[in-house]
């Protein structure tokens, strides 16, 4: 039981790759605080792993201070935070095509989340003798994917930031790593919303053909990587940005 005693806070939890790490890490023993703003996504996790929820928008300072007091009351302590509620609208795309509305929206969410979060979580993982932080960037922000700048700015900036929580609290005892997928088996909630079936099933069939694997990857198999990361197995990993792409990132 990889994870037993352990406490692990998890942002975008109800749905696809939160929830797939949600509950493998409820299968190794961990107690999980998931926090998300799908009210019925949380409550089904709630009942199927017992974890504990807040419903709320995660760049907003008092839902990441709120979920932190609930981590401490509930828990006591902080081992892992896990920092991957992301959005990618449809319509935000090259930086002339962004509204200014959507780029501020993009980076609220996908990179603001994060950094308030960390700086909320960071003195309980200390008061508890260290822990471990694991961001979802994607291989969007290692090579930027076309007409798509302000979510591939997102995740370049979750790679560095990634590299500073890494410095700065080594020392603490605290790792910080990031998992850089390329397709996974869905296509992110908010994007769903804009796209029918036969796009979705057109978009899975070409990224399967570009995918030297041959195939878009399964949320279990990238919620591995970030129990690897989040876990004693790495323990002398941090600063690292983990690449589950099945290769794309090659072509
Ligand atoms: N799906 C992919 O192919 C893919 C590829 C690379 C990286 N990623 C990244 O993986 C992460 C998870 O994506 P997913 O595919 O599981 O998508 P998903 O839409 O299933 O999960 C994202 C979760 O974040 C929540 N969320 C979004 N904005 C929020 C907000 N402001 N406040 C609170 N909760 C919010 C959503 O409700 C959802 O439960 C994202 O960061 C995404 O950028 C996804």
């Amino acid at each position: 039981m990889g994870f037993e005693g352990k406490v692990a806070l998890i942002t975008g939890g109800a749905s696809g790759l939160g929830l797939a790490v949600a509950r493998q890490m409820a299968d190794q023993g961990a107690r999980l605080l998931l926090v998300d703003w799908n009210e019925l996504g949380l409550q089904a996790a709630r009942t199927s792993l017992g974890a504990a929820v807040l419903h709320g928008d995660v760049s907003e300072e008092s839902v990441a201070t709120g979920a932190i007091d609930l981590a401490r009351s509930e828990f006591g302590r902080l081992d892992v935070l896990f920092n991957n509620a992301g959005i990618d609208p449809l319509k935000a795309r090259s930086v002339v095509d962004t509204e200014i509305d959507d780029w501020d929206r993009v980076i609220d969410v996908n990179v603001r989340s994060a950094f308030l979060m960390s700086r909320a979580a960071i003195p309980l993982m200390r008061a508890g003798g260290g822990g471990a932080i694991v961001n979802t960037a994607s291989i969007a922000g290692l090579k930027p994917a076309g007409d798509e700048a302000a979510y591939s700015v997102s995740k370049a900036a979750m790679v560095s930031l990634t590299t500073s929580l890494a410095v700065d609290f080594a020392k603490d005892g605290i790792r910080a790593n990031c998992v850089c997928p390329g397709f996974m088996e869905m296509v992110m909630t908010d994007r769903r919303r804009d796209l029918t079936d036969e796009q979705q099933r057109a978009r899975a069939e070409g990224a399967a053909a570009r995918v030297p694997l041959g195939r878009q990857g399964t949320y279990e198999e990238v919620a591995k990587a970030v129990l690897f990361l989040a876990g004693g197995d790495a323990s002398y990993i941090t600063g690292a940005a983990l690449v589950v792409d099945g290769g794309l990132l090659l072509r």
